[in-house]
């Protein structure tokens, strides 16, 4: 059975095709970072519109790079939330008005799952049960990960999501959008042994995150400090260690908690260098293993819509004809759609 997959949650249109036997076989991804570079974030009304311009075209070039046509797709999978509004309302419209002229099922994903999931579009998949960080710019979760669809929640950010906490520290050290990227670039010219941040609410018990407060630290040193290159690079340093840091001792605390030998990292920050070293020395340490999805993967992307949509295909779990989205949408609830 081959599923076609589509993202469009926020800044990135993302379209894919899976095959349950063979795997991934086509994904195609338009970024939308040049739209909203002038105005420093993601304008959600200009987003929307380019999702209107690109959805289609992508679909299109998708089913080409597969050597497909309409005939052979089984199921539309779609984005249902959480994310923009606007934006997800494009993918989920196209997604099942095409499941509909092409008489297939049409599947809505939780885009959380998806990144959940996207470790399993590699060589070497994680096995049931995991414990999964999941850190992108509107999420920071632990999910203790029982199979598909079984997932508890063990811990989540109370203020900003760790992409958050990296695109608004980013904005007040003046480093343009998309932040997070280009902050964890000029944090690898830092030297690690000149600030020393905190590493917020791992002093008490429990597996929630907050990052906001690092925001203000950045804030501060910057303002006591000098401006030169290096004491910038410096400081970005010592924000990207706070957060890893913290990272880290939540998922070493998620694992013995719940005695677990696998950990899953997914998101957008997955993909930021320092994280995976940390976390990969950290499974070293417990005789645990870690998995991530390859760096193309751990952004948005319309892969990991296309699997997910798939494991629930193959349940039976599909929509009705209306078109709904949930811009919110707890991750304990994905059954609720
Ligand atoms: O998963 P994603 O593409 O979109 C959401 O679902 O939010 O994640 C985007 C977030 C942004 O906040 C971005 O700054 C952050 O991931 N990000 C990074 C890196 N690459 C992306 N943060 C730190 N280091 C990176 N290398
Ligand atoms: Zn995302």
């Amino acid at each position: 059975m081959r599923i076609l997959g589509i993202e469009t949650s926020c800044d990135e249109t993302g379209v894919a095709i899976y095959d349950n036997e063979k795997g991934l076989l086509a994904h195609q991804l338009y970024s939308q970072v040049s739209l909203h570079a002038d105005y420093g974030g993601v304008v959600p009304e200009l987003a929307s519109r380019d999702h209107v311009k690109k959805t289609i075209p992508l679909i299109k070039a998708t089913l080409l790079e597969a050597n497909l046509t309409a005939k052979d797709i089984d199921g539309v999978a779609y984005t249902a939330g959480p994310g923009l509004v606007g934006a997800l309302l494009v993918g989920a419209s196209i997604g099942r008005a095409l499941a509909y002229a092409w008489g297939v099922p049409a599947v809505a994903v939780h885009h959380m799952e998806g990144h959940l999931l996207a470790p399993m579009l590699e060589a070497q998949p994680p096995a049931f049960p995991f414990v999964a960080l999941l850190v992108s710019g509107g999420h920071s979760l632990l999910v203790e990960v029982r199979g598909i669809g079984q997932y508890g929640i063990l811990g989540e950010s109370v203020d900003d999501a760790a992409g958050e906490a990296f695109d608004k520290t980013a904005k007040l050290m003046g480093i343009d959008y998309p932040g997070g990227p280009l902050l964890s670039q000029l944090a690898e010219k830092g030297d690690s042994k000149r600030f020393t941040f905190p590493r917020p609410m791992t002093d008490r018990p429990g597996l929630d995150f907050s990052f906001s407060g690092l925001k203000t630290f950045t804030a501060n040193t910057l303002k006591a400090s000098e401006s030169d290159p290096q004491t910038r690079a410096d400081i970005a340093r010592a924000f990207e260690d706070a957060v890893v840091d913290t990272l880290a001792i939540k998922c070493k605390r998620a694992l013995k908690q719940t005695g677990m030998k696998r950990l899953v990292v997914a998101g957008g920050v997955s993909a930021n260098r320092h994280l995976r070293l940390k976390l990969s020395a950290l499974a070293d340490s417990l005789g645990a293993e870690v998995f991530y999805p390859r760096t193309e993967f751990c952004t948005d992307n319309g892969a990991m819509i296309a699997y997910a949509g798939m494991q629930h295909l193959l349940k039976g779990e599909t929509q009705g004809l209306g078109v709904k989205v949930f811009p919110r949408w707890p991750m304990d609830e994905i059954k609720a759609c």
